[in-house]
């Protein structure tokens, strides 16, 4: 059943006033949803918040989506079963796409290991405003880094459903960007970034502005 039918009766959709163009003119930027996706460790909060500073010391309004804090409040409900790992991506696109409406740039910094969660993510926030970017960090690399201690517990049988250890990483086939964090340092990371997304977040001097003759 898809959620559509699960909506009770008398749920209508409430039209708005303000356009997208409104939006953007106003916060000067298009917005955009980055999506970060690897394994623990591989330095997906670590990018998310670089870039974020980045693109705030450059004047665009953007916010960060990431998996360890959201779990402290929104999903907290939330373990790691497949089920409520579907679960979480879902409410953060969810969460994403009002982000984006409200024309935030928006990165989101989650393990995300199942090819079809990323998939329907891309599908609730839309194609057009998402830039998946895979941080292709070695495996080896981060369980070397293990800044949390996981690894060593999922290796000792301590945890079990640990991505890359005990659970699976379907890895991107067609990502927009892949970065090895190995090899790239956090600043050079941001750099990689910026340059895939800027000129979609960028509005350009010659784009038309919106009237108040436009408005409805
Ligand atoms: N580009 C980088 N170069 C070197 N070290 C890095 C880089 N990016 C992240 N790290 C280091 O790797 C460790 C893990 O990074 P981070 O916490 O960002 O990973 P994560 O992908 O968010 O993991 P989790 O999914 O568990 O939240 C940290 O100690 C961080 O300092
Ligand atoms: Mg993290």
């Amino acid at each position: 059943m898809s959620s559509e039918d699960l909506k009770p009766a008398g749920v209508i959709w409430h039209n708005g006033h303000v356009r997208t163009e409104d939006r953007n003119h106003l916060l000067g930027q298009r917005p955009l949803t980055i999506w970060l996706t690897g394994l623990s460790a591989s330095g997906k909060s670590t990018l998310a918040f670089a870039l974020e500073r980045r693109l705030v010391d450059i004047g665009h309004a953007c916010y960060v989506l990431d998996g360890d804090n959201i779990r402290h409040g929104l999903n907290k409900d939330l373990r790691f079963s497949h089920e409520d790992r579907t679960e979480n991506v879902r409410r953060i696109a969810e969460v994403a796409r009002l982000m984006n409406d409200a024309g935030l740039v928006v990165i989101t910094a989650f393990i995300s290991p199942y090819r079809d969660d990323r998939r329907l993510a891309r599908e609730i926030v839309g194609a057009e405003r998402f830039v998946e970017v895979y941080l292709s960090t070695p495996i080896e690399t981060c369980e070397a880094r293990d800044p949390k201690g996981m690894y060593k517990r999922a290796r000792a049988g301590q945890l079990s459903g640990f991505t890359g250890v005990n659970d699976p990483y379907e890895l991107p086939r067609t990502p927009d960007l892949t970065i090895d964090t190995s090899i790239a340092s956090p600043s050079d990371c941001v750099g990689k970034v910026l340059a895939e997304v800027i000129a979609r977040i960028a509005v350009s001097k010659g784009e038309k502005q919106p009237t108040l003759k436009d408005s409805p």
